[in-house]
């Protein structure tokens, strides 16, 4: 599971030029699927037969970064967010493009006060002497992601992208791990989820699934000063109840509830009353889908440091095959 992790957080995938990140992914579980595809929207989706009931298991694989929107005589480029990227954890670090061009993320120098700090007065520079030499390196609409290497000490982990990679590994260490069951299970990488959930839901009504789990990683209030939450790294899965997308279907929620305290899987209750998520998308796709949500507790979310713990992925492979092999409609 530690190597999947490192190859999907390290690939390069920012919300809508998901090709790199799809392709690593493809690769690495066509062998252990009977189907795979890619919609219209790029999500890939990759099935497991079965004659029962269809089972959508989805965790997105787009990651926040930034877009090049200008680039000045200097050469410097300005830049607008894809997805929530905060002034304050981007400045001083590095952002790498698509062709491996890798820029420093700066502040104009004439800001006095950091509260006004906004990425409207932030530049990149990728070390050029003018805009032709830098034109040559990085066009306006060029796409970057942060650069955060993969770290793993003791039970954690820290990376760029564990949102929502580190999802993403628990889809393929499921794939990889699931024994052949009745229901029909489509393991879905979805795309753009940091733009506004928008891969799942085009993905949703193409499979028309009979439930839904989403997996991606949440907040959580193990760390200095922060709000009041119970999920906490090693704390095991937090079962979601609602965020500001989505509240919870009372069966799904009430069976992963079951099925972690009957089979001694630790498990906290998620609630954040900010950002959506992909069961958002799913359960009002279409005619309505019984959806859920399993979430990894992340620390640093959306800065180029994401901390995870790795017990708490591997609960979360558990509690998801749980479901797979117990629901039955
Ligand atoms: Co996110
Ligand atoms: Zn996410």
């Amino acid at each position: 599971m530690q190597e999947t992790l490192k190859l999907v957080t390290q690939a390069f995938g920012v919300s809508g030029n998901e090709d790199e990140i799809r392709e690593v992914i493809s690769n690495d579980i066509k062998k252990y699927v009977d189907e795979i595809r890619v919609d219209a929207m790029g999500n890939l989706i990759a099935v497991k037969k079965g004659k029962k009931k269809k089972i959508m298991l989805a965790a997105h694989m787009d990651e926040i970064g930034i877009i090049a929107t200008f680039i000045d005589e200097k050469g410097f480029i300005r830049f607008s967010n894809l997805g929530g990227v905060s002034p304050f954890t981007s400045l001083g670090q590095r952002v790498k493009f698509r062709n491996g061009i890798i820029g420093t993320v700066n502040a104009e120098e004439k800001l006095e006060d950091m509260k006004g700090l906004k990425l409207g007065k932030m530049y990149i520079d990728i070390g050029c002497k003018d805009r032709e030499e830098a034109e040559k390196l990085v066009k306006v609409g060029d796409t970057a992601s942060f650069v955060g290497d993969f770290v793993v000490q003791g039970n954690y982990a820290i990376s760029k992208a564990m949102d929502d990679r580190s999802g993403c590994a628990v889809l393929i260490q499921l794939i990889k791990t699931l024994p052949k069951t009745d229901n029909e299970i489509y393991f879905v990488f979805t795309t753009q989820e940091e733009l506004g959930l928008r891969g799942a839901k085009t993905a949703a009504f193409g499979i028309v699934p009979d439930c839904a789990i989403a997996i991606d990683v949440t907040l959580t209030g193990d760390t200095p000063e922060c709000n009041n939450r119970e999920v906490k790294l090693g704390g095991g899965p937090a079962i979601k109840v609602k965020d500001s997308s989505y509240i919870a279907n009372p069966f799904i929620r009430r069976m992963l509830e079951e099925l972690a305290a009957e089979n001694s899987i630790p498990y906290t209750l998620e609630l954040l009353d900010r950002g959506g998520s992909d069961p958002g998308a799913i359960q009002t796709t279409g005619v309505g889908v019984p959806c859920g949500g399993i979430s990894i507790p992340c620390r640093s979310v959306h800065s180029p440091s994401e901390m995870v713990c790795l017990d708490d992925l591997e609960n979360c492979v558990k509690l998801a095959a749980l479901f797979i092999r117990n629901f039955k409609g």
